[in-house]
């Protein structure tokens, strides 16, 4: 005996279960309207207390990009491998693509457009941009982030350490070799 069961989600009408008996007879279903799945998010970010009702599901990438249009957090895989979309929580480096944004509730969240200070950019930052660690970009806010993390463990971190660390921070353009000289430059700054 078989049962299935089948999750019909729209954004404007909720969420329609069905459970059914060997996928030709629907015994049962439920509706859940989308208002039932929402929760109040309260974060500080950069700075800020921000307070946003989102779906209980909310990524904190998609809270950070959507909802409080940090856009400067990219999304290039989704599935926690690439790196792109590492921010600060509570100081820890963590990839906002697959942390629910409901379970750092009341966290201090850090993203790329917080560094800045009296728009003076960060010694990361200066940093990458003096070793043109980056080219495209795509990935270099994921690889602030992360190497930021990476100096306030280990002051003076070796190119093995470096690339290790990194590990989780894809660049498709650069090669690497001037991100590490960007993380080696900024130790010496910070
Ligand atoms: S988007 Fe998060 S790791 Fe790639
Ligand atoms: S600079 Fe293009 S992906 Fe890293």
């Amino acid at each position: 005996m078989l049962f299935y069961i089948i999750i019909f989600k729209s954004s404007s009408v909720g969420r329609i279960i069905f459970t059914c008996y060997n996928f030709n007879k629907i015994i049962r279903y439920y509706y859940i309207k989308e208002a039932d799945l929402m929760t109040k998010i309260t974060l500080e970010v950069n700075g800020k207390k921000v307070a946003r009702d989102v779906p209980d599901n909310t990524l904190l990438s998609t809270f950070l990009r959507e909802h409080l249009n940090l856009t400067g957090t990219h999304v290039g895989c989704d599935t926690s491998q690439c790196g792109a979309c590492v921010v600060h929580v509570d100081g820890q480096s963590l990839k906002s693509c697959t942390t629910l944004a409901a379970d750092i509730a009341d966290s201090k969240v850090t993203t790329i457009e917080g560094l800045a200070n009296n728009g003076k950019m960060h010694p990361m930052q200066e940093a990458f941009k003096k070793m043109h660690g980056l080219q495209c970009g795509f990935c270099t806010p994921g690889m602030v982030m992360s190497a930021i993390d990476l100096l306030k463990k280990n002051k003076d971190p070796s190119d093995k350490e470096i690339r290790d660390w990194l590990e989780g921070n894809i660049c498709r353009c650069t090669g690497y070799q001037n991100i590490v000289a960007a993380v080696k430059e900024a130790s010496s700054k910070m």
